[in-house]
């Protein structure tokens, strides 16, 4: 259900065409995230000084906001090659040493979803990552021989957008792990404007402000809206995108200010009507709305509690003042003792 939400970050169908040619290749086109660019750029130039593999890379954060990217962007600025996988799509030992065995000397291996790595394979890839090393086993029965074959040196990058799923002994051997942020107004304005001139959208400042509040920090919501609007903007209107154009398509989609969707709002319409604001669980919310718990904390819950809509006690999650206010509904007096004790 969650996936057919046209503000979801996770990647739609529709998403996929315009990937290669939206996609920043260099640092320097990748907007915003900072501290995380500045840190990055250091590492590859102190790696390239010492023409050595550049450390091992976990790269986490909620969808679309840029992991991929990164992982290619990082492959490019070093100038090596960059392979690609991810966790549902190995199954087998075979896959993950052919894999392996195949890297080239100070290659990128990207490995997505890094959380869904099984793990039998995980024990595969710590010495691998550790000392380049690959213990195999060749023969069957008593005839079989194990042996060490030594790897080229390469850049392992995971991505992963449940870091909390990753376990302690994995984590451990990245070098370098980076947090992707939600983007805030500025970037996210940035983002818009770049992807227009790409794909020659007629964009002014006011269109490029509102296509960009309504994305939730996040880049990939934000080409896709951009490129809803741009077909209201040709059918509706004259071709170009202002403040107007914009915010009328987006209210037609029931993409809200703040880029809340139905979704987001009768999740916290639920917490506020039935049961007085919270606190409430989050399998009784999953319930109430018809979704999965899983859904709810990977694709609603992130942004709601980036934008200080909804909060998490341990008793529970409990919609905030910001929240009662954005729905126009007044805390009942019951609920102002939990909301503002
Ligand atoms: N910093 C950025 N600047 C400009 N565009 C960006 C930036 N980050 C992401 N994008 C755009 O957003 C799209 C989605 O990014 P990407 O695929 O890298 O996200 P992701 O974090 O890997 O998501 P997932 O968790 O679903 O794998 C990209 O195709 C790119 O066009
Ligand atoms: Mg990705």
């Amino acid at each position: 259900m969650a996936k057919s939400r046209i503000v979801t970050g996770q990647a739609l169908e529709e998403d996929s065409r315009f990937d290669l040619s939206l996609r920043p290749r260099a640092l320097a086109d990748f907007i915003g995230q900072r501290s995380l660019k500045e840190n990055l750029s250091i590492a590859i130039e102190a790696a390239k000084s010492r023409a050595e593999a550049l450390d091992h890379i976990l790269l986490y954060g909620p969808p679309g906001l840029g992991k991929t990217t990164l992982a290619t962007i990082i492959a490019n600025e070093l100038g090596v090659g960059f392979r690609s996988t991810a966790g549902p799509a190995i199954q087998i030992k075979g896959d993950l040493t052919a894999i392996l065995t195949n890297v080239e000397r100070h290659e990128v291996m990207f490995f997505d979803e890094v959380h869904r790595l099984q793990p039998q394979l995980e024990e595969i890839l710590y010495p691998a990552l550790e000392d380049f090393q690959l213990d195999i086993i060749i023969g069957q029965g008593p005839s079989a021989r194990s042996h060490t074959l030594t790897l080229q040196p390469f850049t392992f990058i995971g991505a992963t957008t449940r870091i909390g799923l990753l376990s302690g002994p994995l984590r451990s051997r990245f070098g370098i792990v980076l947090r992707l942020d939600f983007y805030d107004q500025e970037d996210m304005e940035q983002v818009v404007k770049r992807s227009a001139k790409i794909l020659e959208i007629p964009l002014d400042e006011g269109g490029a402000r509102e296509i960009g509040a309504r994305s939730r920090g996040t880049p990939r919501i934000a080409n896709r809206l951009l490129r809803r609007v741009r077909d209201y903007a040709q059918v509706r209107a004259d071709g170009r995108i202002n403040t107007d154009v914009a915010r009328e398509s987006l209210d037609k989609l029931a993409v809200d200010a703040h880029g809340l969707d139905e979704m987001d709002r009768q999740l916290l319409l639920t917490i506020i009507g039935k049961y007085e604001g919270g606190p409430v669980g989050l399998n009784t919310i999953a319930a109430s709305i018809s979704e999965e718990a899983d859904a709810i904390e990977e694709i609603y819950e992130p942004y709601l509690l980036q934008i200080g809509f909804l909060n998490r006690t341990p008793r529970g999650r409990v919609a905030t003042p910001l929240a009662y206010k954005h729905l126009g509904r007044e805390p009942s007096r019951e609920s102002q003792k939990t909301l503002f004790q």
